[in-house]
């Protein structure tokens, strides 16, 4: 019987994709302690965001966002009736917008996690405000002594909680969150659901597959739309438990290991923290740039045989927003990240770069 359970447990293994329930959380103290007080919690990352421009719309009559990018992010304030617009970055080397003035705000991201330091070093013209995206690390030692004037960050993409976002700064008001209304909470116990179902799943049990994915798929897709919401009571509590930091170490000890492992591999490119403050960062993902688009989507697919289930960081379509340069677009096409974060450990991702590179030689 022992045998069988462990031989289901095995055939269930798979990488990437939604976060399960997480088995018992343990912090020693609320990882949320390290910010700035008057830290305020929300749903998503852009229930967080579309807050804060409702509470000071004088500090963002237009609100440039960077090229590559999450681009949810930016159509759901244009959604609010904000003027957006795009300045030139890669996620690596970045251009700060001109001709700003007052009124205007810029987000500055710690895209895929690969930025020790805030990559703006000169202050931004006066009357103009600086907001910082830490969602693909946002208990980084940049997130927490953060150097704009506001920050905020999906929590919900980082940590495994159905829900959450937060907003921070560290000298001006940011918005108070309202009661948790029903179509949210909704939202949150469809995502639980799946959440518990996938755990459930995991360790061998008799649950369909589908059924998880369709709780999972439904609630992603209500997030970030509609009125601006609250984060769940149980988000809000996981939040206070999870071991944040030791998460952060597992994810970069994952991190090194798969990269090691996977050593060179002709025409992949693996993406790694730059610069004088590397040491700092941890990326989010193993994100790995392909030549081509037609060598991406195979390797996808054919990562997804094995049940590696890579994820495109992010979609940019160059004509949703005005002035992405046409190379951000194709880069899009030309990338994958596995996630590396705590649910897996040292062997998860031996199997990961094994598979990884014996795929991408055969493609
Ligand atoms: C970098 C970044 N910022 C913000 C968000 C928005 O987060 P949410 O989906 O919780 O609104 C995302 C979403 O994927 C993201 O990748």
């Amino acid at each position: 019987m022992a045998t069988d359970d462990a031989a289901t447990r095995s055939s269930r293994w798979e990488l990437g994709s939604d976060f399960h329930y997480p088995g018992t959380p343990s912090a020693s103290s609320s990882p949320l302690d390290a910010f700035p007080k008057g830290m305020s919690l929300w749903h998503s990352g852009r229930d967080a965001l579309r807050a804060l421009v409702a509470l000071h719309p004088e500090k963002f009559r237009r609100v440039f966002f960077p090229s590559f990018y999450c681009q949810d992010v930016p159509l759901a304030l244009v959604a609010d009736g904000a003027e957006v617009l795009v300045y030139p970055d890669d996620g690596v080397a970045l251009e700060v917008p001109a001709g700003l003035r007052p009124g205007d705000a810029v987000i500055v991201s710690n895209t895929l996690g690969l930025r020790g330091a805030s990559p703006i070093i000169r202050p931004l013209p006066s009357g103009t405000t600086l907001v910082e995206d830490h969602t693909h690390d946002p208990f980084s030692p940049w997130a927490t002594r953060m150097e704009g004037d506001f920050a905020f960050a999906s929590l919900r993409k980082w940590l495994p909680i159905p829900d959450g976002g937060a907003v921070w700064s560290g000298r001006l008001p940011v918005p108070e969150p309202p009661l948790l209304d029903s179509s949210h909470a909704h939202t949150s116990l469809l995502r639980l659901s799946g959440m518990l179902l996938k755990s459930r799943y995991l360790a061998g049990e008799p649950v369909d597959k589908a059924t998880f994915r369709e709780l999972l798929v439904s609630a992603e897709h209500r997030i970030g739309r509609g009125d601006i919401g609250a984060i769940s009571p149980i988000a809000r509590d996981l939040l206070k438990l999870l071991p944040a930091a030791e998460y952060r170490l597992a994810r970069r000890a994952n991190f090194e290991h798969c990269r090691r492992t996977l050593g060179d591999v002709p025409e992949l490119q693996v993406l790694a923290p730059l610069g004088a403050e590397a040491s700092q960062a941890v990326p989010f993902a193993l994100t790995v740039l392909l030549p081509s688009k037609a060598k991406r989507d195979t390797l996808r697919a054919a990562l997804a045989a094995e049940s590696i289930y890579a994820a495109v960081l992010w979609p940019i379509d160059g004509a949703a927003l005005p002035g992405i340069p046409p190379e951000h677009a194709s880069r899009s096409e030309c990338i994958l990240s596995v996630h590396c974060d705590a649910r897996y450990g040292q062997d998860d991702m031996t199997r990961l770069a094994e598979t990884l590179s014996r795929l991408a030689r055969a493609s």
